[in-house]
């Protein structure tokens, strides 16, 4: 089998998404680990069970999935990056499971590949904030779960963040008031690609994830909210720099240089720096774990 070309979603998880860090790697999947535990729990999986994984990527849910389903059951693997998907089939090749497992090319506002009522679960992580037809992609998540079926997913809400930026003239929680100008420039970069407003990633809310599920005729649902304010971890300031927060958007480095003269980005450097590798400012997340049972 010829390999499909890596696209941006699988360079992100690969690479962007730590900066080619292994330590902040590692960060990122010693916090990933309950999570996924988590969104399988709710997914109430059995033995001999079939599992839609929405938005897969290298597969943390969906193998997880696999174990919970057992030797009868079946997973599917559904995502928008072909070079993901293959990257799947390859572990699940090396891991004895490919048998079990059935490979989607979709949105997850269209699963017409999936049948109607064939699946007794449905999880995301991480997929919604990407889709911009949020609607229709809880329509089919309701479309094919069979009856008595649990929907099981977490998003983050990044509005949660993104309005106190706003509000307290931050960015990313760094107070950049004496480069006040020179913080507009680079943040102008990120808002010309994702508006505040209509942007699928900052649409959102915990409340409209509810009204979403209950719309499309979810009879029982479940959210939780976590939300935190705390102290950044600090970060070595190459990393910060090659770093980007989704694959859409460039890392702050390439931001930088899209808009900064050399001697404009010294300067946000120099205020910028020391609150990067110092873990200082504020860092607001917040995220949500939903769960809905098709009745
Ligand atoms: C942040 S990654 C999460 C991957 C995986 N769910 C996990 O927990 O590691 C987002 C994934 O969603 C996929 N994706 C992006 N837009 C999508 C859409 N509209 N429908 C389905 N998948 C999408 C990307 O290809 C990527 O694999």
């Amino acid at each position: 089998m010829t390999a499909a070309p890596e696209d941006r979603w699988a360079t992100w998880l690969a690479r962007r998404r730590h900066g080619d860090d292994p330590d902040l790697l590692r960060r990122t999947l010693e916090y990933l680990a309950p999570v996924r535990d988590r969104v399988i729990a709710g997914a109430h999986l059995e033995d001999g069970a079939t599992a839609l994984d929405v938005g897969c990527g290298d597969g943390l849910i969906a193998f997880a999935a696999c174990d919970e389903v057992g030797e009868s059951g079946s997973v599917i693997f559904s995502d928008v990056s072909e070079s993901l998907l293959q990257r799947c089939r390859e572990l699940a090749s090396e891991a004895g499971v490919v048998e079990r497992c059935r490979f989607v090319l979709a949105r997850a506002s269209d699963l017409t590949a999936i049948g109607d009522s064939s699946v007794d679960a449905v999880t995301l992580r991480s997929v919604l904030v990407y889709e911009s037809d949020k609607a229709a992609a809880f329509g089919e998540f309701h479309r094919v779960l069979r009856r008595g079926g649990w929907l099981s997913l977490f998003e983050p809400i990044n509005r949660f963040g993104a309005d106190a930026d706003v509000e307290h003239g931050r960015f990313f929680g760094r107070d950049l008031s004496a480069v006040a100008d020179l913080a507009a420039k680079v943040r102008a970069v990120y808002e010309a690609i994702q508006p505040r407003d209509t942007d699928p990633m900052l649409d959102f809310d915990e409340r409209d994830l509810v009204r979403l599920a209950e719309d499309v005729g979810f009879a029982e649902v479940h959210l939780q909210l976590n939300a935190d304010i705390e102290s950044p971890e600090p970060i070595a300031w190459e990393t910060f720099l090659n770093t980007s927060g989704n694959p859409r958007i460039p890392t702050f480095g390439e931001a930088m240089d899209q808009v900064l003269t050399a001697g404009e980005a010294a300067q946000l450097t120099a205020q910028l720096r020391p609150q990067v590798e110092g873990g200082l400012g504020d860092r607001r997340s917040a995220v949500a774990y939903l769960t809905a049972r098709r009745s």
